[in-house]
């Protein structure tokens, strides 16, 4: 008898487990992914896995994390490197994925941009995109400020700052943005109030939408190529796989990106055991002290480029003040890629930049540029660092300025050989 009966329990069991696989696969066989697509499309989860450590270790750093500018350096220094047991690795888990998490981003953005997956039907795709990038990059900055480090300090300073230059409202909107008429106690409560909930809320509702938009018109392709995504999934379902374009996103395309994520995993481990220090710096092992100010002042790598843009302008040009002058270029380079779906006026023509030449010339210029700005970001800017920024900053100003240009010529050429 009682065999029976765990006979039965063990086929209710099987049977439950078979009906969710087949819901499952239904529910999931909705879905298909083009074929044509290289691991550059796994970025995306890349990140979602990233933000979800980012939420898991933030959550463990939460339980001993003071924030009170007496308190804060000595319970992240001392509290969780020295006195909790693997207080470090959440630390350095923390750390290694914001900074990773950037990196990821730069790839997917330029991947978006070499295979034009920001124009036709995907505006909203790509805005949402910068919308992570601005909600990520606040998240980023307020995340720094909580060690009270010398750097979390400084950067705080020079970037609250920034909002000065903003006419009419500027100084109030600093005191207002402080809290204080310097970075202080509330400053540090904000930032950390700000880090820990209402940006994190933010962020997974900018992913929801990006996700819902990315439904529309489905994810683009290494070609670049548009077809009938029900034509095609019919012709998988009817057991001509070979000829389709498409695969189903479960378990197929799933399991591809399973691959993706598992190779970064563990690339992201050997840094956070062996290069955490790659996403810190060692000036804010040091406490805040508003007495001495560090030689150099530069935020983390993946604001290099802007920070550049910034102080790039280091002179006077025709009376106005090259404080204003930088302001205005990293306002525009804040912004300018928001705009590349409205910049680029070749609207008509999907396809990746390979089989755009003047586009190409400009993309690989832009990445160079980057880079560039990037690593003079970090040097001290005096003699030729600062020439090297000055022309690299004019040059990336000018590349959006000329991609209406370049593009328009490009979408009348393409009219002309139809
Ligand atoms: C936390 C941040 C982000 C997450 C979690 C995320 C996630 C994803 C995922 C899962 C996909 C689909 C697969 C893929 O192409 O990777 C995707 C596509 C896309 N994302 Fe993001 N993304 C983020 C940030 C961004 C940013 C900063 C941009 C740039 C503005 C961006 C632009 C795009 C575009 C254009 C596509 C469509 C790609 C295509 O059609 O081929 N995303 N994103």
């Amino acid at each position: 008898m009682a065999e029976i009966r765990q006979a039965d329990g063990f086929s209710d069991w099987l049977d439950q487990r078979l009906a969710v696989r087949k819901f499952m696969k239904v529910m999931m066989s909705e879905y298909w992914i083009p074929k044509n697509i290289n691991f550059l499309w796994a970025m995306g989860v890349v990140l979602v896995v990233l933000f979800a450590i980012l939420m898991v270790s933030g959550i463990f750093l939460l339980m001993y994390y003071k924030p009170d500018i007496n308190l804060a350096f000595d319970s992240v220094n001392y509290t969780i490197m020295q006195e909790v047991e693997y207080g470090w690795l959440w630390r350095h888990m923390h750390g290694v994925s914001a900074s990773a998490a950037f990196l990821i981003i730069y790839i997917h953005m330029f991947t978006g941009i070499y295979y034009g997956s920001y124009k036709k039907g995907r505006e909203i795709i790509w805005i949402t995109g910068m919308i992570l990038f601005v909600a990520f990059s606040a998240e980023a900055f307020s995340g720094y400020m909580l060690p009270w480090g010398q750097m979390s300090y400084w950067a705080a300073q020079v970037i609250t700052n920034l909002f000065g230059g903003i006419p009419v409202i500027g100084e109030a909107l600093v005191i207002w943005i402080r809290g204080d008429f310097l970075v202080a106690d509330a400053t540090l409560t904000r930032f950390f109030m700000l880090h820990v909930v209402l940006l994190p809320l933010v962020i997974i509702l900018v992913i929801a939408l990006h996700f819902y938009a990315l439904r529309v018109p489905h994810v683009n392709n290494q070609a670049s190529e548009v077809f009938d995504f029900d034509k095609e999934a019919m012709k998988y379902l009817n057991g001509r796989k070979k000829e389709s374009k498409v695969v189903p996103f479960w378990p197929v395309f799933l399991s591809k990106d399973f691959f993706v994520v598992g190779v970064f995993m563990l690339f992201f481990f050997f840094l956070v055991c062996y290069h955490y220090d790659f996403a810190m710096d060692p000036i804010n092992f040091e406490p805040a002290n508003n007495m001495k100010t560090p030689a150099h002042i530069y935020p983390e790598w993946y604001f290099l480029w802007s920070y550049e843009v910034l102080r790039g302008f280091f002179f006077d040009i025709g009376g106005i003040a090259a404080m204003d002058i930088g302001l205005m270029a990293f306002g525009f380079a804040n912004v300018a890629f928001i705009l590349l779906p409205f910049l680029d006026r070749n609207t008509q023509h999907v396809a990746p930049a390979h089989q755009r030449p003047a586009f190409f010339v400009w993309f690989w210029i832009l990445l160079l540029d980057m880079i560039v700005l990037t690593v003079y970001g970090k040097l001290p800017p005096t003699g030729s660092n600062a020439w090297i920024g000055f022309f690299a900053a004019i040059i990336f100003l000018l590349l959006f300025m000329a991609l209406p240009i370049i593009t328009k010529i490009e979408a009348k050429s393409k009219g002309a050989q139809q």
